[in-house]
């Protein structure tokens, strides 16, 4: 007999009843968190389960922080988007996964003109100090710099990378240390999960000429968005965890989501699926320095996936009424069977940050 994933992992585990955030630290992981954005923050039922700090201990602003956001025109900051979703874990207690300052999208068109090395290394500073500044003590980590890598392993000709070369990421690291020591500093990107093709070299790479010029790059964070069916096994991701962790002292899951890319989907592709998710949340739990895992919103609701690829979507672990999917109950059965097997010991200490140069792997 052929026994779903989702019925496999019950079998094994029992029900899961417990919630996600709550297991996984359990399970040894530091959280299991989900990204929200503002528009979200009126509807009573999503955030009833987004507070609950059983379900999700780390919050990410899908939005709010980011420059479009924060500094829209020059020199005029403003927070208010960034803190609805920052207050909320003031009052919850859950973990802050500040998200993004140096991104060459959801930029206002002027930091897009043509600017000199030492104008746009101004810019830089300035954004970061303010920015981090003001959200200091609140932010776990911070996506220092997010997406600079195109997937032939080519440097993205953002604006920054125009005006200043590859030397805007190691400036954009040494001011954040400085404006907030006590942040995680995470480089993030996509299509850097399955090991090891060109982006992930080329990242590799790029993180230990950062690292040897004395910029503190304390984390690598996989973003996670795949597709149903196509998502990297397990065994690839440890891989590349395996490789970047020869860098940096941790890595993370930071925007997990699997969608289908034909819509309406059956019972065997929320099946296909749910294994897909815990390929994911397995190649964390196996690997010590992966401290945890985000979804990128945790209901179809507001996921951003229909409105970037028609068509496509359901790619999150609750449906659009908030009825919780077999990947979910796959995903809690598997941080269950984890925490009972002792797999990684009780709830990891905090790593220590790597503030030092790296010596050159062989
Ligand atoms: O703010 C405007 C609003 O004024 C306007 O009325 C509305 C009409 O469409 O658009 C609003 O802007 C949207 C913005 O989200 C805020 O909701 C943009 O159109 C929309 O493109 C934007 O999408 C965001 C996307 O980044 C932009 O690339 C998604 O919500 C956000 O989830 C997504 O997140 C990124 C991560 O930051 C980095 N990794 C990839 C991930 C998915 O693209």
């Amino acid at each position: 007999m052929h026994l779903p994933v989702s019925a496999v992992l019950l079998a094994v585990a029992g029900p899961a009843t417990c919630q996600l955030n709550k297991l996984a630290k359990e399970a040894g992981l530091e959280y299991f968190g989900t990204a929200i954005d503002n528009p979200s923050l009126n509807n009573q039922n999503y955030m009833r389960i987004a507070r609950d700090s059983d379900e999700f201990g780390s919050i990410t602003p899908a939005n709010g922080q980011k420059w479009s956001n924060t500094q829209a025109s020059q020199g005029r900051f403003s927070y208010g988007s960034g803190d609805a979703i920052a207050n909320i874990a003031k009052e919850t207690g859950q973990l802050l996964r500040c998200h993004t300052l140096v991104w060459h999208n959801q930029l206002p068109s002027w930091v897009s003109s043509a600017y000199s090395r030492d104008q746009m290394e101004r810019i830089l500073t300035a954004h970061i100090q303010n920015v981090v500044g003001h959200y200091k003590g609140q932010c776990y980590s911070w996506d220092v710099v997010n997406e600079a890598m195109n997937d032939d392993g080519s440097f993205r000709q953002s604006p920054m990378y125009r005006a200043m070369g590859e030397d805007f990421i190691t400036h954009s690291f040494l001011t954040a240390a400085s404006a907030d020591p006590s942040a995680r500093l995470y480089y993030n990107d996509f299509n850097i999960e399955r090991c090891c093709n060109a982006k992930i070299n080329a990242t590799w790479d790029m993180l230990l000429s950062v690292l040897n010029a004395g910029a503190p790059v304390h984390g690598v964070g996989m973003q996670g968005h795949s597709r149903v069916g196509k998502s990297p096994s397990k065994r690839e991701m440890k891989e590349t965890m395996a490789r970047f962790l020869q860098l940096v002292n941790e890595v993370a899951f930071t925007e997990v989501d699997i969608r289908h890319t034909s819509l309406p989907v059956g019972e065997a592709e929320r099946e296909q699926q749910a294994r897909d998710y815990v390929e994911v949340v397995g190649a964390c739990l196996e690997t010590p320095g992966c401290v945890g895992v985000t979804v990128w919103d945790f209901t179809d609701q507001y996921s951003w996936i229909p409105g970037q690829y028609p068509g496509e979507g359901e790619a999150c672990l609750f449906d659009r009424n908030l009825n919780r999917k077999p990947a979910y109950s796959s995903v809690a059965s598997l941080l269950q069977s984890a925490a009972s097997a002792g797999l990684r010991g009780s709830a990891t200490a905090a790593p220590a940050v790597v503030t030092g140069t790296p010596t050159m792997p062989e």
